[in-house]
């Protein structure tokens, strides 16, 4: 069967970063940022922007197109025995698919909450109890029963999420890219112009931007910037090798990923100053400093910001188009992760994309509802952690550590990019991949696997954490070793 294929390079672009552009940016980066210490965390970002992200989306879309497969099939065909760390990646994509849509089932309740601004004054109360109802004893596996009016907006989002993956590459995915992408871009130009000439929007965005450098020797903010550059990227996790594996076979691979990186990227820094002025002007509101108005982690997006969304002028215009970018934002995301799922299964089971939908995005629905339940946040908290800590800067660390040092083959990635596309990358190249990405991911994942053993995290048992990135291994590797399917 022919591999389907996008229907122009704009398309192709729009996707990739509608891939990129997601919670990861307008939920998950502002807070990163703020947690490891405002301008602190930048230094660490760029820097892994540069040395990771570009020549790490450089070499997946090369592997995509050039092997013209889902992640499994990619690397099965560059090496059969590590067709597990394909599997691997895929299992670490669809575990971050159904905790992601939950956060989508969230921001679409906020979004037909913020009309009326219904969540109230106590904003806190508002998320943690009435909205998430959640269950009193900090564990995550006390899950309780589902909150019906979150797994009803969750169902919202996997509908458009397959109906995108049903239509196919071109009709659905690309499609979907074209209309949402340039919505969204719309509105977070119109939301920054607004934000940024509140009182006190400045001394917000200061925040973000002044650099803090007693935190940068701490491994904890560097490891937190390269997760966030692989999660926000959408590479190291089955997705960006899918997406490529449809480019056509002369495609501009290297002005492809610069693109893509440095949209998301600056995409990520504009969403960051209208948060932080938002919070600026919060603070000045107030008459507080600007920590103490801030609940960080989740609590960002559907704490704070609702809280400010109170204060501003025209809450009912300001705070439905956050809570639209929010939502769009993650769809498109949402539609990639599946994808990402859905191209392994039809590559496997060569089955119809339908059919490999309907199974995939069922069952995903089916297990997505542990999130809408009582216990639902603290698992969402603890299954994201491991699933970025762990899962993606393992998958990513392994997948480099094939390409660069086994096999060698960074300049041969080099030298066929350079024949395809249109201005040429050098040598600082392989020595991102060869060595300052690879050196800065095992001191991360390392410090990261001792912290987690004997600190632990969140207060939880981690047991839960730990079974999941075993069974991710374990299910990539029998799937490797009893298949005789050639792809
Ligand atoms: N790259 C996607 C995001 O940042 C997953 O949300």
């Amino acid at each position: 069967m022919k591999r389907e294929q996008w229907g122009s390079r704009a398309g192709f672009i729009l996707a990739a970063v509608g891939s990129a552009i997601g919670l990861g940016n307008i939920w998950r980066f502002p807070y990163m940022a703020y947690e490891n210490g405002g301008g602190a965390f930048f230094i660490p970002y760029l820097f892994a922007m540069i040395t990771a992200g570009i020549p790490f989306m450089i070499l997946e879309f090369s592997m995509g197109q050039k092997y013209r497969g889902s992640a499994p099939k990619t690397l099965s065909r560059i090496h059969q025995k590590f067709e597990w760390l394909g599997w691997f990646q895929v299992g670490v994509a669809a575990v971050i698919a159904v905790y992601y849509v939950a956060v989508i089932g969230w921001a679409i309740s906020y979004f037909s909450m913020s009309f009326s601004q219904s969540w109230g004054t106590d904003t806190n109360a508002f998320f943690f109890g009435e909205y998430l109802q959640l269950g009193g004893d900090n564990s995550p596996t006390s899950l309780g029963s589902i909150q019906w009016k979150i797994a009803g907006a969750m169902l919202i989002a996997w509908a458009i999420t397959y109906a995108a993956i049903v239509g196919g590459v071109k009709a659905g995915i690309e499609r979907a890219s074209k209309i949402m992408m340039p919505v969204l871009f719309v509105m977070v130009i119109l939301l920054i112009a607004r934000m940024v000439f509140l009182p006190g929007a400045l001394d917000g965005v200061n925040y973000m931007f002044e650099p803090d450098f007693s935190k940068i020797w701490d491994v904890k903010v560097w490891a937190a910037a390269y997760g966030q550059i692989f999660f926000t990227l959408s590479i190291g996790f089955a997705i960006m090798l899918a997406y490529s594996s449809y480019l056509p076979e002369k495609s501009d691979i290297t002005n492809n990923a610069f693109m893509t990186v440095l949209l998301n990227c600056g995409f990520s820094i504009l969403s960051g100053i209208m948060i932080f002025s938002v919070l600026g002007y919060m603070a000045q509101e107030q008459g507080k400093e600007l920590t103490d108005v801030v609940s960080a982690g989740v609590g960002l997006a559907f704490v704070t910001l609702p809280a400010a969304i109170n204060l501003l002028p025209a809450p009912y215009i300001l705070g439905p188009l956050f809570f639209f970018a929010l939502v769009v934002a993650g769809l498109s995301s949402h539609i990639s992760i599946m994808e990402a799922v859905t191209s392994a299964v039809i590559d496997k089971m060569k089955w119809s994309r339908k059919k490999a939908a309907n199974i995939v995005i069922g069952v995903g629905f089916v297990v997505s509802m542990a999130f809408a339940t009582n216990g639902g946040l603290l698992l969402l908290d603890l299954v994201d952690h491991f699933a970025n800590n762990i899962g993606i800067v393992a998958g990513g660390f392994v997948e480099i550590l094939l390409m660069a040092w086994m096999l060698k083959k960074v300049p041969e990635v080099r030298e066929y990019v350079n024949a395809i596309s249109d201005f040429r990358i050098s040598r600082w190249f392989d020595v991102c991949l060869l060595v300052i990405t690879p050196v800065i991911l095992a001191i991360i994942l390392s410090t990261k696997i001792h912290t987690l053993l004997t600190e632990g995290y969140g207060g939880y048992n981690l047991t839960l954490g730990w079974v999941m990135i075993a069974v991710l291994f374990i299910f990539g590797v029998i799937i490797n070793v009893t298949s005789r399917k050639e792809y």
